[in-house]
């Protein structure tokens, strides 16, 4: 396993590569983690806030705690955190087989945690940055003529999916049950992306990266997505009268798992309006 030193941190990259640099610290990966600011609660804000954060903190000894109430962005204030009963929070114990609280800071953020003598988690980088993806880089920064980069472009689609799946949650593995109609399952966007025709008729050419760029902010205008979609569908043929509306905006309805949260059903396919999980199977009679 790398070590802590062998990370050298996002800010070590920008001199040579700036426009990654610049594009990535803009995007919701680079804030998924920081402390809690002066006048938000607990001492961890997990979430940058594009739909939601969730705080966390120290609660003695043996535990953190996920407080009960997170802030939402649609409402722009706080509700009960997902999950949750009551706005007392959960305790998690540190040392926990399931290490549950350790597993929420190791997906916010990059390079190995630090875990205190006294139990306190301290991050290596906060957020997801360079090095969670690239994998640790520190001698290439000192001397990226005699330690060259992996190249990320000659990683298969189906390798990226793993990568990104690592924290999106990975495909189903075989003859596994998920219920690919539970809205809570929208936000393992892997899962449903390789439940999709698209991904598995498409011989390993789909990816995360056929439509989101790894290093900028998420593109939030549906029909930016269009081209990706034409550039395997020139010619989708339909009954339905499609002008002026987005692809996704049908083939990739939006899901509501609870108030105030929205995810993107990534298993591409007919849906009814109205009905976002449920398939409409092209080969069944309609
Ligand atoms: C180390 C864990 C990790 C890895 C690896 C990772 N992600 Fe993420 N990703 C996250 C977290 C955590 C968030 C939530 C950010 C937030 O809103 O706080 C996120 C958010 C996103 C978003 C939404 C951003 C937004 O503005 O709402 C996209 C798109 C995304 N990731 C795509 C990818 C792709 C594509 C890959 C692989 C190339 C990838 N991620 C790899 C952890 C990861
Ligand atoms: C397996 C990796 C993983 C673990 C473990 C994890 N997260 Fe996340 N988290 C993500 C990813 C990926 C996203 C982005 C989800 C999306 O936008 O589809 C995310 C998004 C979020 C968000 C933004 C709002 C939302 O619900 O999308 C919050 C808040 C959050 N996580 C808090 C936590 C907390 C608190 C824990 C521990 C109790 C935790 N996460 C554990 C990967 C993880
Ligand atoms: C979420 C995962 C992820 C993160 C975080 C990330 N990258 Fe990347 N990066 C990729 C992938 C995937 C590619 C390959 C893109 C492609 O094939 O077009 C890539 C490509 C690159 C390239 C090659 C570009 C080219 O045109 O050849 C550089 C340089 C790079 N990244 C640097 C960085 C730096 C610096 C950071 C941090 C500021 C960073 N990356 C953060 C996933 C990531
Ligand atoms: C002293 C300058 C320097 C620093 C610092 C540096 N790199 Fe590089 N990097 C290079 C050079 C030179 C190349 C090869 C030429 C190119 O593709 O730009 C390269 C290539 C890469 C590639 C692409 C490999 C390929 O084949 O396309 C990635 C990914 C990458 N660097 C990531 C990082 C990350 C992550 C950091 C920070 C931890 C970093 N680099 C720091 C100079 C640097
Ligand atoms: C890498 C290529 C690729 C990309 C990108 C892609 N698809 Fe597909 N898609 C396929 C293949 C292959 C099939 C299988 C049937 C066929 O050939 O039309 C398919 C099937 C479909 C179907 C029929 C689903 C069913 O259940 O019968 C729809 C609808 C669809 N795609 C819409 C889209 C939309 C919308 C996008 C963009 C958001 C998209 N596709 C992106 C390759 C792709
Ligand atoms: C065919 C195109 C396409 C592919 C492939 C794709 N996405 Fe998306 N993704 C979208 C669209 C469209 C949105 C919605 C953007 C918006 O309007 O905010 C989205 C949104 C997201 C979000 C924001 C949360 C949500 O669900 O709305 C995350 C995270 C994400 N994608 C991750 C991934 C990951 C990880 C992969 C690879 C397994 C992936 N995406 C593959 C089109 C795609
Ligand atoms: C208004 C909603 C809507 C929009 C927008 C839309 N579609 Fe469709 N699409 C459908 C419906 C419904 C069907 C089922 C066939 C029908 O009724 O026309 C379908 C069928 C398909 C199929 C399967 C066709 C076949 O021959 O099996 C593909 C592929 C497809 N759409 C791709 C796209 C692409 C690419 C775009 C964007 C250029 C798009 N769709 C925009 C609703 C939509």
């Amino acid at each position: 396993m790398a070590a802590t030193s062998d990370y050298a941190g996002a800010a070590a990259c920008a001199a040579c590569h700036p426009n990654e640099s610049k594009q990535q610290a803009a995007s919701a990966h680079a804030h998924a983690l920081s402390p809690s600011k002066p006048g938000q609660p607990g001492e961890w804000a997990f979430g940058a806030g594009a739909q939601a954060t969730t705080f966390v903190r120290r609660a003695g000894p043996a535990n953190y705690m996920e407080m009960g109430e997170s802030w939402y962005r649609a409402i722009n204030g706080f509700a009960l955190t997902p999950g949750h009963h009551n706005a007392q929070g959960v305790l998690y114990r540190i040392f926990d087989p399931s290490a549950g609280i350790l597993r929420c800071f190791s997906c916010h953020s990059t390079g190995p945690l630090n875990l205190a003598s006294d139990g306190a988690i301290t991050p290596h980088e906060e957020g997801v940055r360079c090095e969670a993806c690239h994998g640790p880089a520190a001698a290439h920064a000192r001397n990226p003529a005699e330690n060259p980069m992996p190249d990320p472009k000659k990683i298969t689609a189906d390798e990226l999916n793993r990568i990104c799946g690592d924290c999106h949650r990975m495909p189903a593995a075989a003859g596994d049950a998920t219920n690919l109609e539970n809205a809570w399952n929208a936000r393992h966007e892997p899962l449903l992306l390789a439940a999709s025709r698209c991904f598995r008729e498409s011989a390993g050419k789909l990816s995360c990266i056929t439509c989101h760029s790894p290093h900028a902010p998420l593109e939030t205008r549906a029909a930016a997505y269009d081209g990706a979609c034409r550039s395997c569908h020139a010619r989708a043929a339909h009954r339905v009268t499609i002008s002026g509306r987005a692809c996704a905006s049908c083939h990739m309805p939006r899901v509501r798992p609870q108030e105030n949260l929205a995810f993107t059903n990534h298993r591409i396919a007919i849906y009814r309006a109205g009905d976002p999980l449920r398939p409409v199977f092209n080969e069944a009679p309609r």
